[in-house]
Order: structure tokens, then sequence, then C-alpha cells
């Protein structure tokens, strides 16, 4: 696995693969990784010739009162667990790589990046989306690859990506949870022991929602189950809970617990047709 730190080393790492014409996937990350990273290197390792995995954290997704400061970071980790998993290339670049002095572009996706997390999270998609936009350029994969978990973001990428006619696939690989059925996230290191418990009633309220739409209460079911769950919910705040469609009909919400904003949603497929 070879490591690079600038878009110049990674078009030429990529020269010959792409000569070649073999299969290039992309998985872009902001590190920490979890077992929901792992799932989408390992689809990515499965269906491709050659792996290229980043590590940044962007800071343009990120408003001013957020995370950005106290966000995980634990490259030697990232390297080990990349490695083992096959990936080819890992790009890790700096600030100033990504962003030189005098930067001044933006791709914005217009709608669907104003509501839900867009409308908590000014920005937000704005910086998700310029930043995919140019790991796109620089890497020119055939297929990358993102969570479902981030299910609005998935929307927005694939908008981007049909929008600007970018010549690559969107793979969207399915959440992965913890065995309480909290959904993997880094900012889950962030939640004490009794937040992570508090945390619980968002899947849950996911799933009862789920339940609701397939007993035959379609959108709104979901929406009331889930809504009542989580407002009946004591030491958490309900950011949003809605049903949107998402890449597919999506009961979504977001909380905080402490200082701790979670998210996670569920897919509501024929059910809520
Ligand atoms: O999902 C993430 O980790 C980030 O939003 C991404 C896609 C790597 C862009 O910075």
């Amino acid at each position: 696995m070879r490591l690079v730190r600038t878009i110049a080393a990674v078009r030429e790492e990529l020269a010959t693969p792409r000569d070649r014409q073999l299969r290039i996937g992309l998985v872009p990350t902001m590190g920490a990784f979890h077992e929901g990273h792992l799932a989408l290197i390992r689809a990515s390792v499965a269906d491709c010739d050659v792996t290229v995995v980043s590590v940044f954290v962007n800071p343009t997704q990120f408003g001013a009162n957020e995370d950005l400061a106290r966000y995980p970071r634990d490259e030697d980790r990232d390297l080990r667990l990349a490695e083992a998993e096959g990936v080819d290339l890992v790009f890790a670049p700096s600030v100033e790589e990504v962003y030189p002095a005098g930067f001044d572009t933006a791709v914005d996706v217009g709608e669907l990046a104003t509501v839900l997390e867009g409308a908590i999270r000014p920005g937000h998609f704005r910086g998700v989306a310029t930043v995919c936009t140019k790991l796109f350029h620089i890497a020119w994969p055939s297929a990358a690859y993102f969570g479902r978990k981030d299910a609005q973001q998935v929307a927005v990428i694939k908008t981007l990506v049909g929008d600007l006619d970018l010549p690559l696939e969107i793979r969207v690989i399915p959440t992965v949870r913890d065995a309480d059925g909290l959904a993997l996230s880094s900012r889950n290191a962030y939640l004490s022991a009794h937040e992570r418990r508090r945390a619980l009633a968002l899947p849950r309220a996911l799933q009862s929602g789920l339940d609701a739409c397939r007993a035959g209460g379609g959108a709104d079911g979901a929406l009331g189950a889930a809504r009542a769950m989580l407002g009946a919910t004591e030491g958490i705040s309900v950011d949003y809970v809605a049903v949107a469609d998402l890449d597919g009909p999506t009961l979504a919400a977001a909380i905080r617990v402490g200082s701790t904003r979670l998210i996670d949603n569920v897919l509501l497929e024929e059910e809520a047709r």
C-alpha cells in the first residue's frame, strides 16, 4: 500500500492502472475508521482492481460552532486497517493541498442541500459537494463508495454526479450497526455510557417507524411513530424527524445527546409508496 499526500502523486500512482483500463474504486473518508468505513473499503476491494482511500477531515463541511477541532483523528491506525483490507493507495492531503491560497470555487447542489441536515448545518453540503467533486477529479475513479447512513449526502452526491455528467458510479453500502442498534459513526466516540443509552432512542424510533409503515401506516404512520418515540425520550433534543426522498423514500432523524449530534435513517422502500 502506498501513502501519498499530493494531488500530483495520486495522478502519478493511478496513471498506469488507468492506461491499463483497470477499474479504480475511490472511498472518500474523514478517517477514524470503524466497521462502516471498512464495509465501504471491502466493497471497493471486492469490485475494483485498485482501491484508493482518501483520508481528509474537510474543514469546509464543518460550521463555525461544530466539532472540527475535536473530530477524531488517528492516521497510524487508519493506515494499518487500510493495509490489512488490501487498499492500494491512501491519499491523506493537508488542508493547503486541497484548498491552496486563493481557492474560491464551490459546488452547490441546490434545494436538496438546504433541507434537513442542510437547514441545521448551512453550507455543510456545499463543503461535501466541493471536496467530493475535487476528489472525483483527482482520482477519476470508476466507482466511489458512500454509506447509506448519510442518506442525504448520498442523494446530494448522486445529484451532483448526474447534473455534472461525471463518468463514475456511486455505490451505496448499507449502514453498519453495533449490536445494540446504534449506527456506527466516528462521533459515537464522544458519547459517555449514559449518553449512549439515551442515543439508542434514535435507532429504536426509526425501527418503530419502519414497523408502523410495514403494518400499513405508510409514510405518515412511520413519521408519527418515530416522532412519538423520540418526543417521549428524556435527555435528548430532536433536530428533525422527516420522511423524504433521499435516494429512495427514507425516514430520517437527527438528535442531540449532550454535545453530540447523531443522524440515522431507514429506507421505507415499497411500504411508503
Ligand atoms: O462522509 C464523510 O466522511 C464525508 O462527508 C466525505 C464524504 C468524506 C467528504 O468529506
